[in-house]
C-alpha cells in the first residue's frame, strides 16, 4: 500500500534511469487504481518550463542560475505539486531540492548557494523538505559511466549538464553520496536504491521503499 496525497522524488546522476523508473511506476500504480501525477524539474508548470528554457540556453553566473532554479521550483510547487497533493494524488517528481544542493551547491563547494537553498526551503517549505514529501529516492549507479553510456545508446538529446567531464559526473555522485549518507538522514526521507541492477530489481526496491510508512 502506497500512501496517496504525498510526493515521491527521484534523484541521481545523468542516465541513472529516473525517467524510466518514474514512467514504469506511473503505469503500474495507475493500473492499481491510483491517481498519479508525473512531473519534473526544472520545469513542471507553465512558467517553470519557460524558466527551464532560459536555464538550458543562457549562460549566467551560478548564483543567478540558482535563483532561476528556485523561482521555477516555487511556481511548480504552488501550481502543480500542492494542488495534486490536496486532491490526494501520488506525485512522482523527477529531481527536486537535492539536485539543487548537489549541482548549484556541493559540486563546486558554493557555500553561499548552499546557505541560500536552506534559507529558501525554510521560508517556503517550513524545513528542508515540504511536509508532502514522503521519500527522496537516489538511484545510484555503481559507476557514473554506465549512465553516460546509456544516454549515448538511447540517443537521448543531451544538454549542457550531460556534456561535462567525467570528473564532474564523479563529483556529482560523491555529492549525492554525502547527502544520502545515514548521518544526514535520521528522518529516513532520503533513501538509496542500486540503479545498476536489472530494471525489474530496481522497480522492486523502489516500490518497497515507497511502501514503507
Ligand atoms: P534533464 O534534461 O531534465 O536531465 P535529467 O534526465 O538528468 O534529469 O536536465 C536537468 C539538468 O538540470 C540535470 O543535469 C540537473 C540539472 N539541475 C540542476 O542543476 N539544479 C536543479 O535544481 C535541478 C532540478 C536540475
Amino acid at each position: 500500500m502506497i500512501k496517496p496525497g504525498f510526493a515521491y522524488i527521484f534523484e541521481g546522476n545523468e542516465g541513472c534511469g529516473k525517467t524510466t523508473v518514474i514512467n514504469n511506476l506511473a503505469k503500474k500504480l495507475r493500473n492499481s487504481g491510483y491517481d498519479v501525477v508525473v512531473t519534473r524539474e526544472p520545469g513542471g508548470s507553465e512558467l517553470a518550463e519557460k524558466i527551464r528554457n532560459i536555464i538550458m540556453n543562457e549562460d549566467s553566473d551560478s548564483s543567478v542560475q540558482l535563483m532561476l532554479f528556485l523561482a521555477a521550483r516555487l511556481d511548480h510547487y504552488n501550481k502543480v505539486i500542492l494542488p495534486a497533493i490536496h486532491e490526494n494524488k501520488i506525485v512522482l517528481i523527477d529531481r527536486f531540492i537535492d539536485s539543487t544542493l548537489v549541482y548549484q551547491g556541493m559540486l563546486k563547494d558554493e557555500a553561499v548557494n548552499i546557505r541560500m537553498i536552506y534559507k529558501f526551503n525554510q521560508i517556503y517549505f517550513g524545513g528542508l523538505f515540504p511536509g508532502c514529501v514522503k521519500k527522496c529516492i537516489y538511484l545510484r549507479l555503481n559507476d557514473v559511466t554506465e549512465g553516460l553510456n546509456r544516454i549515448r545508446k538511447n540517443r537521448r538529446e543531451t544538454n549542457k549538464f550531460d556534456n561535462q567531464s567525467i570528473e564532474i559526473h564523479k563529483k556529482i555522485q560523491q555529492s549525492y553520496d554525502k547527502l544520502y549518507h545515514e548521518n544526514f538522514n535520521t528522518d529516513k526521507v532520503r533513501v538509496i536504491v542500486n540503479a545498476s541492477q536489472d530494471i525489474e530489481d530496481v522497480m522492486y526496491d523502489v516500490l518497497k521503499v515507497m511502501q514503507e510508512v
